[in-house]
């Protein structure tokens, strides 16, 4: 395990350091955004939980962004009995919600519902799905989702959760369970022709990066794609299931999290899943993680997981996670042009 001085040190180095030709692993994100760094324009970020704000010299056009998360849908049909050995605990949780705003009782189809009609006709330029939701990769879940989010007038992009792709006790690591689900079930959730575990979109200027971290660490391939995303400088938010780890928080906001090991894992049993590795993260989520907070044209984070609304700054970034989306609950995400000053 990393100690926090030594990634303290880390990020010093790698700061320090990104002008030097010595360390040739930052100086790609370092020519190709010298003057990003130097240069991206003023932006601030405002927010009351179920609404964000960004504002920036950097936006001309506004875009408007529906984020939802963790809806955790448990219907299921005949195409799931043969997995139902797996699926058994997750299709019972989280059954019966109250709505976020008149606490009347509802469920997570329901809710996903009731988003879908109060979205339409708001002139959303995008929903942005964190994750989790369905509970296990059942594809009357997956049908739901694509039927009843077809009814917005605005597209839908979706990034993995841990439960979207997990079935509970089957055998595989994460990776391949991930892979093999995504093929087998999820891949309707995705736009046409995208890698589902990093691919971004462009909507009026402003970029959308969704990078799946669904188990917890980041592979070699997606720090490149984030590197090279982010090389052009446009104004960009990241969409990821698992929050960033922020100092003071629990290891559930676990990318680059120093607790994030064996030790402090407490679901492996319950959740039937491989335990967390002995040494913690890898490298790359580390690396991840600090490029992530260091990329001035990144200006926002925005995650699920967790199931409560929470935001963490880091480095001046707002890195925010959704209150779980079978209540109701959604987060509305606005990237506005820099108001005219005196
Ligand atoms: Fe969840």
């Amino acid at each position: 395990m990393r100690s926090l001085l030594s990634r303290r040190d880390f990020l010093g180095l790698s700061i320090g350091a990104a002008a030097a030709s010595s360390v040739p692993e930052f100086q790609a994100f370092a020519s190709s955004n010298e003057s990003a760094v130097k240069d991206f324009p003023t932006t601030t970020f405002s927010s009351d939980q179920t609404a964000v704000r960004f504002y920036s010299k950097a936006v001309v056009e506004p875009v408007k962004i529906l984020q939802l998360s963790d809806v955790h849908l448990f219907i299921d049909d005949e195409r799931g009995d043969e997995y139902r050995q797996y699926s058994e605990r997750m299709s019972k949780a989280y059954n019966h919600t109250r709505h976020f705003e008149s606490g009347a009782d509802t469920n997570p189809q329901e809710a996903l519902k009731d988003i879908a009609n109060r979205a339409k006709g708001q002139g959303y330029d995008a929903l942005a799905l964190t994750g989790d939701i369905v509970s296990f990769p059942s594809a009357a879940g997956v049908d739901y989702v694509k039927k009843t989010l077809s009814d917005v007038d605005a597209p839908f992009y979706y990034v993995c959760g841990n439960h979207d792709w997990h079935f509970e006790g089957m055998e595989g690591t994460e990776r391949e369970l991930r892979d093999a689900w995504i093929e087998k079930r999820l891949k309707p959730l995705f736009p046409k022709d995208v890698n589902p575990l990093a691919y971004s979109v462009k909507i009026k200027g402003i970029k959308l990066l969704f990078i799946d971290d669904s188990i917890y660490e980041i592979l070699p391939s997606q720090l490149d794609f984030l590197r090279k995303e982010l090389a052009d400088a446009a104004p960009s938010l990241l969409f990821m299931h698992i929050p960033l780890y922020a100092p003071g928080r629990r290891v559930a906001f676990g990318v680059g999290h120093p607790e994030w090991n064996a030790a402090h894992d407490g679901n492996y049993k319950i959740e039937r899943r491989p335990r967390w590795p002995e040494e913690g993260h890898n490298e790359t989520t580390y690396a991840f993680r600090d490029e992530v907070l260091r990329a001035p044209n990144l200006i926002g984070v925005f995650t699920g997981h967790i199931h409560s609304y929470s935001l963490d700054v880091l480095n001046g970034k707002p890195s925010s996670v959704a209150r779980a989306a079978n209540d109701g609950s959604t987060l509305k995400i606005e990237v506005l042009p820099y108001p005219t000053e005196r």
